[in-house]
């Protein structure tokens, strides 16, 4: 760690720790300096930082730290295409493919994306046979993004039947096939490396399934997505529909490339293009605001101010709207597999905590599991409340007003705090309050607000990386879980004593 950034890590320990009613009640315009509205093509969202524990000095302290990172430095080199993925020497450029990058990336993409829309209009136009179910398969990365799109979007009807497929467990596979008639089934194969043994093993099975249910040419109906187009095309898959994307997307920010193509079969070229376009305008405001005023620099400061400073080792995502159910697993590969490090950027060990483990779920349905913890446990969760103005339903309004009331209630006594007791006095009853909460509320969840919530995530994680001094884009740590695995496949390999028990107890040894 440089002079400057302990000097700046000194600072921010150093500011004075006031409690979120003294903040609110010390400053009258606390809500004009941290809830600010973003706006994109037709919507927009509040981004409410004011219930947590951020103040002018340790805003001021916080920008110290980003000079001492040289956020700005790190921020053009992303944004410009260089080489910011240090260990495996390649750049990130998942903004180029929203428009927002080296003119030759950004290129690139629209070229690509056009590939895509041809092959997505030739499907629905049906120039491949009756097609009206898409199997996607692909993990992490290659299908979390897809799944949380299709759920948070498609839910009027889709135009295609997506059914997301990623894990190994062949009943992940057979619930597909049960809901999919195979005459008119399609296979995507999504996978960055395409070696993914997981993909490859169901992607195998489905193409069978296909055989076994009257499917002359099983190839002939599989895409690939992927960014090693010449090991799809070895696997079998016509040059035509294989959809290359660039190495140097990362897996867990690809959804903007082909692996976005699900969205754009399932719910239409239109909304995948939507999420593009508010993706693109948090980019712009990524890149064009400095300091406090940028939104995702804002979060990761509050994120750093409870992790390092207060301890916090999670944060809790709630998002009080049916279609955002998955987003909580799609941020928790985004944030942990991207920040959960123990080395700096240079090799030496952090001294200090980097990523806390993401965790969250739907509201009110959490109320009335989890939040008991969030309100009266030991740990402090800092937790972050996303809901959209405009309700997702047709039924009565009483439903979304419920939804949103509880919503703005929680974050309320999450901060207040008090005593349920009648004479206020029981301690079983008492809400110590203080607790922090941010709130991101939306016009309405449509294609650009998702795309924008998405890129807002993702600068979000990248701004934290840069305050940490650490790499966001590789992920080394899911290697030797999966070396030991394939070794055990291969018959190789030496284990402890219990492995070799489960090994034999299960017959595979
Ligand atoms: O094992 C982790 C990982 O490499 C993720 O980073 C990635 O999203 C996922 O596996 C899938 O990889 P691929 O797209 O190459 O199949």
């Amino acid at each position: 760690m440089s002079e400057a950034v302990r000097a700046a890590w000194n600072r921010i320990e150093a500011c004075e720790r006031r409690s979120l009613a003294d903040l609110f009640a010390a400053d009258g315009d606390r809500l004009g300096k941290l809830s600010a509205r973003l706006d994109w093509e037709e919507g927009g969202a509040i981004f409410d930082w004011s219930k947590t524990h951020l103040d002018d000095e340790l805003l001021t302290a916080f920008e110290a730290l980003a000079e001492a990172q040289d956020f700005g430095g790190r921020r053009s080199a992303l944004l410009k295409g260089e080489r910011v993925n240090t260990t495996e020497d390649r750049a990130a450029e998942h903004t180029a493919q929203r428009g927002v990058g080296a003119e030759t990336s950004v290129e690139e993409a629209a070229q690509l994306h056009h590939r895509m829309h041809l092959l997505v209009d030739a499907i629905h136009r049906g120039v491949l046979g009756e097609i009206r179910h898409l199997i996607h398969i692909g993990i992490g990365g290659s299908a979390l993004g897809p799944k949380l799109a299709i759920d948070a979007l498609g839910r009027d009807g889709a135009v295609i039947d997506v059914h997301v497929v990623s894990n190994i467990d062949g009943l992940a596979l057979e619930q597909a096939f049960a809901r999919c008639d195979p005459a008119t089934t399609m296979i995507a194969v999504a996978s960055k490396t395409f070696t993914t043994i997981e993909t490859m093993t169901n992607a195998a099975s489905a193409l069978a399934w296909l055989g076994q249910n009257g499917v002359g040419d099983p190839y002939g109906r599989v895409v690939a997505l992927t960014a090693a187009p010449e090991k799809a095309v070895e696997w079998g898959v016509d040059e035509t529909r294989v959809l290359p994307f660039p190495e140097s997307v990362g897996g867990r920010y690809s959804l903007w490339s082909s692996i976005g193509f699900p969205i754009a079969l399932g719910i239409g070229w239109d909304a995948f293009d939507a999420m593009l376009g508010g993706a693109h305008a948090v980019d712009v405001h990524f890149r064009d605001t400095d300091g406090r005023a940028n939104l995702p620099l804002r979060a990761a400061f509050a994120d750093l101010f409870y992790t390092r400073v207060r301890g916090c080792q999670t944060r809790a995502v709630f998002a009080y709207d049916e279609r955002l159910a998955l987003l909580p697993f799609y941020l928790q590969q985004l944030e942990m597999e991207s920040n959960g490090k123990r080395v700096t950027m240079d090799g030496s060990p952090v001294d200090g905590a980097t990523a806390p483990i993401t965790w969250g779920g739907v509201g009110t349905d959490g109320q009335h599991a989890v939040f008991q913890l969030l309100h009266q446990g030991t740990v402090e969760v800092p937790v972050d409340f996303i809901a959209s103005i405009a309700p997702g339903d047709a039924l009565d309004p009483a439903h979304h007003e419920i939804l949103l009331t509880n919503c703005f209630a929680q974050g309320a006594a999450l901060m207040a705090g008090g005593n349920m007791a009648a004479d206020g006095q029981d301690p079983a009853r008492h809400f110590p309050g203080d607790r922090p909460s941010a709130t991101i509320l939306c016009d309405d969840i449509d294609p650009a607000t998702l795309g924008a919530l998405l890129a807002f995530h993702e600068h979000r994680t990248f701004a934290n990386a840069v305050l940490l001094g650490i790499n966001p884009f590789d992920q080394f740590g899911v290697e030797l879980g999966k070396k030991m695995a394939n070794d055990i496949e291969a018959g190789g390999g030496s284990f402890d004593a219990s492995t070799q028990a489960l090994l034999a107890a299960a017959g595979l040894d």
